[in-house]
């Protein structure tokens, strides 16, 4: 089976005081498809129509930067370079000091290779790593950490893909309804440790929905992307907006010339 199938969960501090995010779309110009931080500018997931993809997560940590540049910044620097995922990591790595803990993704199809690059832990070395051909699950720790959380759904994503043939398509839409709306909490003695149990156990399920003092705090995007061999893209949000969910799927052809590794990110 030649595709790729790529998930994200988004979590912003409340529905009340979250920064306003846009739900995914093609951006002016025309080459970049994702979402957008309307504050910053940047994106936590986007790829672009010659075959580009990136997206970040944050590293949980107690203590951040208020100075650090912003981290959506990080994908959008991949996605408008002409560089390969490899020549951009090499890049990139000199800066990762300037930010606060984040994981990034990068893939372009005209190499054919995707990097991992992460600045966690602090006083480490930074992270620069090809990743192989395989299923891997990237939360808020490093890439594949056994969070529970990280564990529940690259069992349950191997489950659902033994449902389906080989050569039959995966309709990334119901993926999202039948792995990302699971709230299950872990064990409280599974925990990472790092916050407050109470806190790290209200964040320990797949999807989030949390009553804080603040207001709601929670999951209000799942986004949702598969590239076939054909070329043929699909990008699907489930996302929140006035209160309500909404879904979106945008479908496009790549220009390229490539074929796709069997690479799956969950
Ligand atoms: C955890 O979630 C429960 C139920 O929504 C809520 O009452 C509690 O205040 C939350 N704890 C924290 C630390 O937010």
């Amino acid at each position: 089976m030649f595709q790729i199938v790529l998930f994200l969960t988004s979590i912003y501090i409340t529905y009340y005081f979250s920064p306003p995010t846009k739900s995914i779309g093609w951006w002016e110009g025309g080459e970049i498809l994702g979402g957008r931080d309307e504050v910053a500018g940047g994106t936590w997931l986007a790829c672009t129509r010659d075959g580009r993809v990136s997206f970040l997560t944050n590293v949980l940590e107690l203590h951040t930067l208020p100075e650090a540049k912003s981290r959506g910044d990080l994908p959008l620097r991949f996605l408008e370079s002409k560089k390969s995922s490899e020549e951009f990591a090499k890049e990139i790595v000199k800066e990762v000091h300037e930010y606060n803990g984040f994981n990034l993704i990068t893939l372009d199809l005209s190499s054919n290779k995707m990097f991992y690059i992460s600045n966690r832990p602090k006083g480490e070395p930074p992270t620069v790593q090809q990743v192989q051909p395989g299923i891997h699950v990237l939360s808020n720790a490093k890439l594949n950490v056994p969070w529970p959380k990280v564990q529940r759904l690259k069992l349950n994503f191997k489950r659902l893909l033994s449902t389906y043939d080989d050569d039959e398509d995966i309709p990334i839409k119901d993926m999202i309804d039948k792995l990302m709306r699971d709230d299950t909490k872990a064990d409280k003695s599974q925990l990472p440790n790092i916050c407050s149990i109470d806190w790290e156990y209200n964040l320990s399920s797949i999807f989030v929905e949390v009553d804080t003092p603040l207001g709601r705090y929670g999951t209000r995007s799942m986004i949702a992307l598969s590239i076939r061999d054909t070329e043929e893209a699909s990008l699907h949000e489930t996302y929140v907006e006035k209160e309500l969910w909404w879904e979106k799927t945008i479908n496009y052809y790549i220009n390229s010339k490539v074929r796709i590794n069997d690479i799956t990110l969950v």
